[in-house]
Formats: structure tokens, sequence, C-alpha cells
């Protein structure tokens, strides 16, 4: 499994922090910005969107994601999640979206001080995933 140097993990969540004032968040005044690495060292940006239809939202991480995925990139190794507001870890529609494409992908936050590093798959334990679907 992948993990990340102290300054590799740095470097992501400063991408997450440079983007954050492109986030769209009329509603709750809740920036978010986050910073997804794939296998070939190309970092991909992006913010929460949200609307006038609440629930019609995107949460950074799978705009992010969405991104990176539409750009052809499928392995992903690693993304952080930056919130001016302070402590922040991806709500359960990102862990289940995240899970999708790796268990071992790495989720860097901020959480009581600390720059946390953990795989998703300890984030969302005993997750839905394609072998349930397919089976
Ligand atoms: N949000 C994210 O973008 N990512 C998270 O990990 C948590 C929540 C957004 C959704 C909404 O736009 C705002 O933060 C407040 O919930």
């Amino acid at each position: 499994m992948n993990t990340l140097s102290q300054s590799e993990m740095s470097k992501l969540m400063a991408a997450a922090e440079q983007t954050i004032d492109k986030a769209y968040e009329p509603y709750s005044r809740y920036p978010v910005g986050a910073a997804v690495l794939v296998d070939n060292g190309k970092v991909i940006t992006g913010v929460n969107v949200e609307n006038a239809a609440y629930p019609s939202g995107l949460c950074a991480e799978r705009v992010a994601l969405g991104s990176a995925v539409s750009q052809g990139h499928r392995n992903i190794i690693a993304i952080a999640v930056y919130s001016p507001k302070g402590d922040i870890s991806p709500c359960g529609m990102c862990r289940q979206f995240i899970s999708e494409f790796g268990a071992d992908i790495l989720l860097i936050f901020q959480w009581q001080g600390a720059l946390k590093q953990v795989p998703i798959k300890q984030l969302l334990p005993f997750s839905f995933d394609h072998k349930m679907v397919n089976a």
C-alpha cells in the first residue's frame, strides 16, 4: 500500500487550499477544496458546488474525483480535503464515491491539530462494491 511522505502530503494539501477561492457555497458559507493525486503525479482539484435545491449540491471531493476520471485518470493515489473553517473529513456519500476507485486511496485531512493520512477502507469498512452488484 502507498503512503505519502510528510512533504508529499503537505504539497497535496496546499493544492486543495489554493483552490478554495473557487468554492461555490452561497448557502452554507462553508468552502471546501479537494486535490486528487493520480498515478502519473498529476494533481486535479475541485471545490464544493452548491445549489438552490440543496441536495443537488456537490462536495469538493466528488467534483475533483469526477474531474480526474473525466480526464482519463482512474488510478488514484490520494485525495486531500481542506476547509478554512477547521477540521474536516469526507462525508459518507464521498466515502462511497471514493471507494469505488480503490480501497487503498489515501485521504489526507486536518483533524485535531494533525494532518491525517487514512486509507478509504478504514473510513468506510464493509463497503458496498462492484463485486456485490455483479455477484
Ligand atoms: N462538503 C464538502 O465539500 N466536503 C466534505 O467533505 C464535507 C462537506 C461541503 C458540502 C456543502 O457544500 C458544505 O460542505 C457544507 O456541508
